[in-house]
Order: structure tokens, then sequence, then C-alpha cells
């Protein structure tokens, strides 16, 4: 489907946007490693996090929605069915990265796929440390590429630099750390988002977290995680289309209630702060571990250029595509590097980006690990190619309402991976 999003007047309300999709996989899989019954409220209902849920249907977890409320029964450490057909792991690289490190150590084989996307998405960085754990994992490009197999084994610890800081890559393989007696350490210069330590940590597990200049996070596994109950906050990624609207559409003012703030999470929010634009946090508040906050966002007419860089990317990287959106009206150019990860994406982002900046009239340079926005840009609009990829789809409808002839967006559906209602919402505080 195709959706054109034309010129608003002014973005004003209140909004719940859903909730964090980071939060809800692991809210499936780490409750599914519990011994016995919890609760999730809050969950988010969208494609990826359907994906999660029917994978571990797959492998012999009861799961059941009342009244809005989810309910797990964890089967334990090692009490998952060997899958009767391949996993089927649609578009989502968080189910798949994750999951590999719970397979890794069951006792059983399973074979994992995915849509044409997450075909072509790198899997080696989980594979090749898991392997070092002892995983016996196959599949395309040695074990780079879906479809992989894996035949379940004894894992031993190990101790891993995460050059990447990826969040997927230390959840997975705390998750298999998990399933040994050894010691399994994970190790950032800079700090990915921390939920799965968190929620670990929550459940019983015995884990440490050291942060000095480095950081580390150890688990001893073999230990039972005790069930839970999880009340999932809006996501900050979500939320953010709804800033960055507010950011770009004269005169706006937006509440975005109940969203995570967890400072892994918020960088977006905190550049935007940096290029002169109000984002304040209201009702700073703590739940199920988790910081957050109600997030008000206005307009500001003299927003300025920024610089993004390497030690920025981990906190924000799902927004990036976004912030350069916004980038095209501050005052100056905004350059963006260290972002290589982008490429690797749902989509090639940086790519996606640049071609259909240039597609709706505006000038940018492509980079080989970034991009360079100049300001104080025309937005003439056009047709967007949404690359099927969710956050392209919704960033260019966003840039639609500051456009002269409206951005037409093609397969806008994708928005469904992490964010069903997007366009519904959207129209819901658009003036014209
Ligand atoms: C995620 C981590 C990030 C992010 C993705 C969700 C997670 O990926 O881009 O949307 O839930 O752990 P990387 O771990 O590849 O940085």
């Amino acid at each position: 489907m195709d959706i054109t999003i034309t010129k608003a007047k002014q973005v004003l309300g209140e909004l719940r946007v859903p909730s964090d999709k980071s939060i809800s996989h692991r809210s499936i899989i780490l409750t599914s490693l519990a011994k016995g019954k919890s609760e999730v409220k809050n969950f988010l209902v969208a494609g990826d996090t359907l994906t999660t849920m029917s994978v571990y249907r797959s492998l012999g977890v009861s799961i059941h929605e009342k009244n809005g409320v989810i309910t797990v029964e964890g089967v334990n450490l090692f009490g998952f069915k060997e899958p009767e057909d391949i996993l089927d792991m649609g578009n989502s690289g968080t189910t798949t990265r994750l999951t590999l490190g719970v397979l890794a150590g069951q006792k059983f084989f399973s074979a994992l796929t995915g849509d044409s996307s997450l075909r072509k998405r790198p899997m080696g960085r989980v594979t090749y440390p898991l392997r070092e754990m002892n995983a016996r994992i196959d599949g395309r490009d040695n074990g780079n590429l879906l479809p992989l197999s894996i035949r379940g084994n004894e894992l031993s610890g190990i101790e891993f630099f995460n050059k990447k800081s990826s969040a997927q890559v230390k959840s997975a393989l705390l998750l298999a750390g998990l399933l040994t007696e050894d010691k399994t350490c994970v190790i950032e210069k800079v700090k990915s988002r921390d939920h799965t330590e968190k929620m670990l940590l929550g459940m019983g597990a015995d884990i440490t977290v050291e942060e000095n200049q480095e950081y580390k996070v150890c688990i001893t596994g073999k230990k039972e995680l005790s069930p839970v109950e999880i009340d999932v906050p809006a996501d900050p990624s979500s939320a953010a289309f709804f800033a960055a609207a507010a950011a770009i559409v004269p005169d706006s003012e937006i509440l975005l209630k109940d969203v995570l703030v967890n400072p892994t999470r918020d960088g977006f929010f905190r550049k935007l702060r940096e290029m002169g634009v109000e984002v304040l946090y209201l009702e700073e508040r703590e739940k199920v571990g988790e910081k957050i906050a109600d997030v008000l966002v206005k307009y500001s007419p003299d927003m300025k250029g920024i610089k993004i860089t390497k030690e920025d990317i981990p906190s924000m990287v799902d927004e990036v595509p976004l912030l350069a959106l916004v980038a095209t009206q501050a005052e100056g150019e905004t350059v963006i590097t260290g972002a290589e990860e982008l490429r690797v994406k749902e989509s090639d982002r940086i790519k996606a980006v640049v071609e259909n900046l240039r597609r709706v009239g505006v000038k940018v340079e492509e980079l080989e690990d970034g991009l360079i926005v100049r300001g104080k840009q025309k937005i003439k609009g056009g047709v967007i190619d949404s690359y099927n990829d969710h956050r392209i789809a919704m960033g260019f409808a966003v840039l639609g309402l500051i456009s002269e002839e409206g951005i037409t967006i093609k397969n806008a559906d994708c928005a469904f991976i992490s964010y069903p209602n997007f366009f519904e919402d959207l129209e819901k505080v658009i003036r014209r």
C-alpha cells in the first residue's frame, strides 16, 4: 500500500505510542527460559514481536493472551522441545540473534530462516562467538547468513569484546552463557542497550556488571530464573517520530506519555536538545527497573546542525535516519559518522536516506559510514521507496508534513513491523 502525507499546519496533542520492541521481545524470550508462569502487560503487538511469540510457541512454550495480559508458561532453561519445522524469523533480527544464543545450548536440532531482508543480514557476529563457546551452527556463507542450522551442544564460557556495541550480540552471548556453568563475559567500549542484563538480574540470574572505562557484564549460568511480572513502557524509537514531527512543523507541541528513557536508548532526545529543541522529561519515574518519563517536545525555529560520531550511535542507532531528516531543517550542516552499522539494518539505511532525500529534492552527501546533511532545505516532495523498512517509511512520513507537494511512501504498510497504527496516530495529532 502507498500512503501520501501532505503539509501540516501544526502537530499538537498527546500520545502513548506502542510499547518498546526490545523489551517486548525479551519479555517473551526470558520468561520462556524461567521456571513457571510470568505475566507481561502492555506487550507490543506488532510484526516483529508476534514473530518472537510464534517462534517460542514452536519451541513448546505455552503463551496466552487474556484482557491484554500475556501469560508465558516458562519451561526452564532446558525444557524447550525440538521444533517440528524450520523456525520463521520473519523480518526480526532481534528474534534471530537472541534465539541463536538460546538454541545453541539445547539438546536438539533446529533450523532458522527469515524474509528476504533478514536473509541478507550478517549473523556471523553472533554465530562465530557462539562457535567459540562450542556451538555447532552451520549455514550459508560459512554460517554468516540465514538459513542456519543448529545442533545443540554443551557450551563453555568466553570473554568477548563487543566491538560493534551490538545489544543483540551481547544478549545472544549472555543467553548462551545462561546455559553453561562457566562464566561468560561481554565487554563494551560504548555500552549498548542493557535490557537483557537488567531483566536477567531481576529474575535472579548470577550476573554482575562493572562500569569503569569500559562496560563489562558477566554471567555464570545453569541457575534457574524466577518468573516475573513485566509492564512494558512506550518505545522511545516510536516516540521519536512524533518528537521529530513536533521539532520540524512550526508551532508544534506534543506530549509523549510513558516513554522509556533508559540512557542507553534516549540518544535521539538528547541530540534534539543539543540542536536547540525543547525536549523535557516530565514525571520521571521507574517501572520494573527501567527509567520512564512523559516527554514534551516543542517546535524551535532556530535549530542548529550538530555532529554525530561513533560514540553517539549505540543509544540512538535506530533513530539516526530520522535525525538526518530533522537536520534538513536546522541551521548549518549536520555530519553523521561512525554509523556503518546502519548499512546492515532492515535495509541499508544510509543508502535509503540518501536516495530518498534526493527524490524529495534535498541535497545530501553520502559517506561510507554516515552522511552529511545541509540545513534549511526546502522539501519539495515526491515518491519515496520504503525499501520495506518500517523506520524509513515512518521517517519520510514525518518529512511529508513539511513538504510542498506531499511525500508518497511506497509499501508504507511495513510500519506494521514495529508500529501497526502509525499512520492513524499521525493523523490524530496533525492540524491542517
Ligand atoms: C536491538 C538492538 C539494536 C537495534 C535493534 C534492536 C535489540 O541492534 O538496532 O532494532 O533489541 O537488542 P544491534 O544490536 O544490531 O545494534
